[in-house]
């Protein structure tokens, strides 16, 4: 079965060797993966020995490809798409130039999680078109929950936008009956089978049930959990947790890296309970490697470890 896997935690826990590591362990094993970075901090390459900076995907085994996703090229292609559908819809109204406001538009709010969902659409159509796993490393749990988050906030708004375009369509339509259709210049829809308006509304509604349908879904897309001995680390692990499950995500698997790094953490009372409070989701443990310069040459190690858990 194709599966989608999302390594989450917090910073510097070990969320891209852990991904690395299964994606190459899959990949030795004949399975057709993806891996991509979509953390705008990459060090996905990093971790595989590679060149920095080389864009798109980059076929590293037979099985296995990589990418880190340029993820303000994303932003720049959304803006520059956004504008190109306007002044299209608009073009009645002698739309103003939008490629000049596009250095402050970059930076509104918001604008990088929806840089983020398009490249995810970008990996899902990649995924649905002949890889196995697709394997996801992620951003910083902050702008990864957004993420998460999107589609549902997306539906909630698109429906009274789409109720809003419907009543502006019905009265332009009443005027229309009334005045006559010149009261209208040539091109303003009146109906709402030639509105692009209201069928990029239904559009973007897709796109976010599927989104949305697909993150709750335990058995194709999994999330792991990367926690070290640390209580901040398993702190913000909690909140990850908490957060998902009030959009009906669960979590499916906790891994603790890094075990043993630290001796007083493993007599921690504090830590333990902690630990304790997830303790109702299958955990597993990965050593510290201490003589390691890095992890890389335990991967196949590593990913043993907890592998047969996901698949
Ligand atoms: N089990 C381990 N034993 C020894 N070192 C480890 C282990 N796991 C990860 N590391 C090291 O910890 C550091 C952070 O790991 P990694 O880059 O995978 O974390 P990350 O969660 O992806 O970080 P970021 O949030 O910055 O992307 C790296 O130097 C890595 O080599
Ligand atoms: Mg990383």
């Amino acid at each position: 079965m194709k599966k989608l896997f999302f390594f989450l935690g917090k910073g510097g826990v070990g969320k891209t060797t852990l991904a690395g590591s299964f994606a190459a362990y899959l990949a030795n094993n004949s399975h057709k993966v993806f891996l991509a970075s979509i953390d705008p901090a990459h060090n996905l390459f990093d971790f595989f020995g590679m060149e920095p900076g080389k864009k798109g995907p980059v076929k590293l085994s037979e099985g296995l490809t990589v990418e880190e996703f340029d993820i303000d090229s994303y932003l720049k292609k959304f803006l520059k798409e956004s504008s190109r559908k306007m002044k299209k819809t608009y073009h009645y109204l002698q739309m103003i130039n939008l490629e000049n406001m596009f250095d402050v538009l970059k930076h509104s709010p918001g604008m990088e999680e929806y840089a983020m969902l398009a490249a995810l659409q970008e990996l899902l159509d990649a995924w649905e078109s002949g890889v196995d796993y697709m394997i996801i490393d992620t951003p910083p749990t902050g702008l990864m929950l957004k993420i998460f988050f999107i589609p549902n906030t997306t539906l909630l708004w698109i429906g009274k936008l789409k109720e809003l375009r419907l009543k502006i369509l019905e009265r332009r339509s009443q005027i229309a009956h009334i005045k006559g259709k010149d009261e209208f210049e040539e091109g303003v829809p009146l109906d709402v089978s030639d509105d692009v308006i209201f069928k990029e509304l239904q559009a973007q509604e897709e796109l976010s049930k599927k989104l949305s349908k697909m993150f709750a879904d335990t058995e194709i897309c999994k999330k792991v959990l990367v926690l070290n001995y640390d209580e901040l680390s398993i702190k913000e692990g909690l909140k990850i947790i908490n957060d998902l499950s009030t959009i009906n995500v669960s979590v499916d698997l906790a891994v603790l890296n890094k075990k043993g790094m630290s001796d007083a953490a493993a007599n921690n009372e504090k830590l333990k309970g902690l630990l304790k409070k997830i303790s109702g989701l299958t955990r597993i443990e990965i050593p510290f490697y201490r003589e390691q310069v890095t992890p890389r040459n335990k991967m196949k190690e590593i990913a043993k470890m907890f592998a047969t858990e996901l698949l």
